[in-house]
């Protein structure tokens, strides 16, 4: 993982530069929202940020407790900067934001996972619960993470970057 750095956003900076790149895709890329993806979980979000160089924010994901339900904890806003697409950094965001879900020993991680994601999170071995539904216009899958294995591939998936 030489030249990169996965760390939890603690200042107002790093939460900032989150939101930024965020918007960067889900408002401008993807139109999925009209000004901004900001939403009330994220007052209660951990927000994880995967930086290239110590200043460049190349990826981003948020984890949050669900409102009605202690024991359920959701992933979202996965984001990584186009321009460093393939080459693990989503991966490595996902596995880190399980493994963090782990340690706080959360019964139960969920997201909301975009259509053409699924076999993404199939291969890390979440599963599909329930149908798809749309979500701000576009098919989504709720899934699940398995909490109860190692998964190995991690370091496989850190020489990548
Ligand atoms: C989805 C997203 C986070 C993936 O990030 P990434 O850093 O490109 O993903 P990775 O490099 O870790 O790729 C993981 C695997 O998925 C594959 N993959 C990722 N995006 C793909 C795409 N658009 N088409 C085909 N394969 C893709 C990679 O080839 C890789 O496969 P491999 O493990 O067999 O080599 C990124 O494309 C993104 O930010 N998209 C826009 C926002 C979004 O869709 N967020 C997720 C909402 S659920």
């Amino acid at each position: 993982m030489k030249n990169y750095e996965i760390r939890i956003a603690e200042t107002e900076f790093e939460t900032q530069a989150s939101l930024a790149l965020r918007r960067q895709v889900f408002v401008e890329e993807q139109q999925l929202f009209e000004e901004s993806d900001a939403d009330e979980n994220d007052s209660s979000s951990i927000t994880i940020n995967i930086w290239k160089q110590g200043t460049i924010l190349v990826g981003t994901v948020r984890c949050y407790p669900d409102l009605n339900t202690p024991s359920l904890w959701w992933g979202g806003r996965l984001a990584v900067h186009e321009q460093y697409r393939i080459r693990g950094i989503g991966v490595y965001l996902i596995e880190a934001a399980v493994q963090e879900m782990k340690q706080r020993q959360v019964p139960c991680f969920r997201a909301q996972v975009q259509e053409q994601n699924v076999q993404l999170f199939e291969k890390l071995g979440w599963t599909k619960v329930g149908a798809s539904t749309l979500t701000q216009g576009l098919p989504h899958q709720i899934m699940e993470a398995n909490l109860h294995v190692h998964d190995a591939r991690k370091h496989k998936q850190s020489s990548r970057i």
